[in-house]
């Protein structure tokens, strides 16, 4: 009876103990899915030829994510399973849309599923056609104070169509993951202020981008780069939340927006010129969250960014008429790029100037202007640059990879950036913020002249659109 009685009260102990664990424990942590370079080569021969890897998006706020995959037009269904065990005992059933997919045989599934709970494990599997197919686990992260990665310009492919280099590409975007994951097994999800892809129409660019294994537990958000926009495959291959097609966008043209925690994001297609579309995302966005403390943009074309590119005419004119008014009326906080394949991080900008330095190590109150973050590249490296007036930091190495991570926590914001191989930091910074937005979107002199913008953006993709067909895509 007695011997009864310490059982159980050990067995009620225990349990109390693994409670408190549990309550106390901190994010669950990525897996380490190191490969040598002749594993990653066999287990990358064995995918390349498919295209059926899913796809796992941020969804329209933290609490969603979205799935899409390609699968049979004959067996399709949009289908995903849900449960808080491996056994998939008591799943939800989520059930989305089926689209055209880019070749006659398969169709696009794309489902929201809703629900998710922070710090929290799940098991998920979809409807391959034959049944569910293989089970995934995802842990949620954070949502409040959370993380997120950027890593810009993952070009799957490089500058070409070739199996080789897309391998090479390949493994070097699974290192990056595996570096980052491992040293920071908080982070939410990934942004990408795009080209994905290198041809943009290649099937096995995505399965190959798609291949990493953590990709099934960390929730992405792709942005257009010019790249990508060179065919249709970005079209098939995400499904981004709040997708915006606008008025005058054409083609693959599209914005879109999310919400994590305390920050909206606002995905600009910076391919487009269209201002109207541009500045109508933004305000949708911005008035359908009048709650979040934090507007970070994601474009891919590297304004005020390291490198050469920046000093690009239609950067420096077209893009900087177009999307510095909109950040600048909105208010953002933080401006995420790509494009020069080069690492650096802008003083505080505003109206196209420096109006407060923001120097590496600093920690700033209030500030005024957006700081800009330009990523460099995982598929290669731009030759270093002078350093531009703009910049507060700038990464000579020209031959590794770097990420950065953004930390929100109440009223805070902590910019890192770190090296892609062994996690060194490079540099940081964190904003402090507790005023208000001004929003002077909605009457304002430059609001007024902007119209003129709109106007003038709508005859640059009139002619954009003649140059992108005389010279077969964008550059
Ligand atoms: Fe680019």
């Amino acid at each position: 009876m007695i011997v009864k009685k310490v059982l159980k009260l050990s067995a009620f102990v225990l349990a109390l103990i693994m409670l408190a664990q549990a309550a106390s424990a901190p994010a669950a942590a990525f897996e380490s899915m190191s490969m040598t370079r002749e594993e990653w080569d066999t287990y990358y021969g064995s995918l390349r030829d498919e295209n059926t890897l899913p796809t796992l998006c941020t969804g329209a706020d933290e609490t969603q994510l979205n799935i899409t995959w390609h699968t049979d037009r004959e067996t399709a269904q949009a289908k995903v399973q849900v449960a808080k065990n491996a056994l998939m005992n008591n799943a939800v059933t989520f059930t989305g849309e089926i689209k055209d997919a880019e070749n006659e045989n398969q169709v696009v599934c794309r489902v929201v599923v809703t629900g998710i709970e922070e710090n929290s494990t799940y098991y998920y599997r979809l409807f391959t056609g034959e049944g569910y197919g293989e089970t995934y686990k995802y842990e949620s992260k954070g949502f409040k104070n959370h993380k997120a990665l950027v890593v810009g310009d993952i070009q799957i492919g490089g500058q070409q169509d070739n199996s080789e280099e897309q391998s090479r590409v390949g493994y070097n975007w699974l290192c990056v993951l595996d570096e980052a994951l491992s040293k920071n097994p908080d982070i939410s999800y990934l942004v990408s202020p795009g080209d994905n892809t290198s041809t943009g129409r290649m099937a096995n660019e995505w399965q190959t981008l798609l291949m990493p294994p953590q990709l099934r537990s960390l929730p992405i958000a792709l942005a257009i780069g010019n790249h990508d926009k060179k065919g249709f495959a970005y079209n098939y291959y995400t499904f981004m939340p709040n997708e915006y097609y606008g008025k005058y966008f054409e083609g693959l043209d599209r914005d879109f927006w999310f919400c994590y925690g305390d920050v909206l994001y606002l995905f600009f297609d910076a391919t487009s010129g269209s201002a109207y579309d541009h500045f109508g995302m933004a305000r949708e966005a911005v008035e359908s969250n009048p709650d979040a403390k934090w507007r970070v943009a994601v474009m891919h074309q590297a304004l005020y960014g390291a490198g050469f590119s920046p000093y690009d005419p239609e950067t420096m004119i077209l893009l900087n008429g177009v999307f510095q008014p909109i950040f600048d009326m909105f208010d953002v906080d933080l401006v995420l790029t790509g494009h020069s394949h080069a690492q650096g991080r802008s003083h505080f900008i505003r109206g196209g100037a420096v109006v407060g330095l923001a120097e590496s190590g600093g920690t700033f109150n209030n500030p005024r202007g957006a700081v800009y973050i330009n990523s460099n590249a995982v598929c290669n490296q731009a030759k270093p640059a002078p350093l531009a007036p703009w910049l507060a930091y700038s990464f000579k190495e020209s031959d590794v990879t770097a990420y950065s991570t953004l930390e929100f926590t109440e009223g805070s914001l902590t910019v890192k950036t770190m090296r892609g191989d062994n996690s060194e930091l490079l540099d940081s910074i964190t904003i402090n913020k507790t005023k208000d937005f001004n929003d002077s979107y909605k009457f304002s002199v430059k609001r007024l002249l902007y119209y003129i913008v709109e106007m003038l953006g709508l005859l640059y993709m009139k002619i954009d659109a003649v140059v992108v067909r005389i010279r077969g895509g964008h550059f």
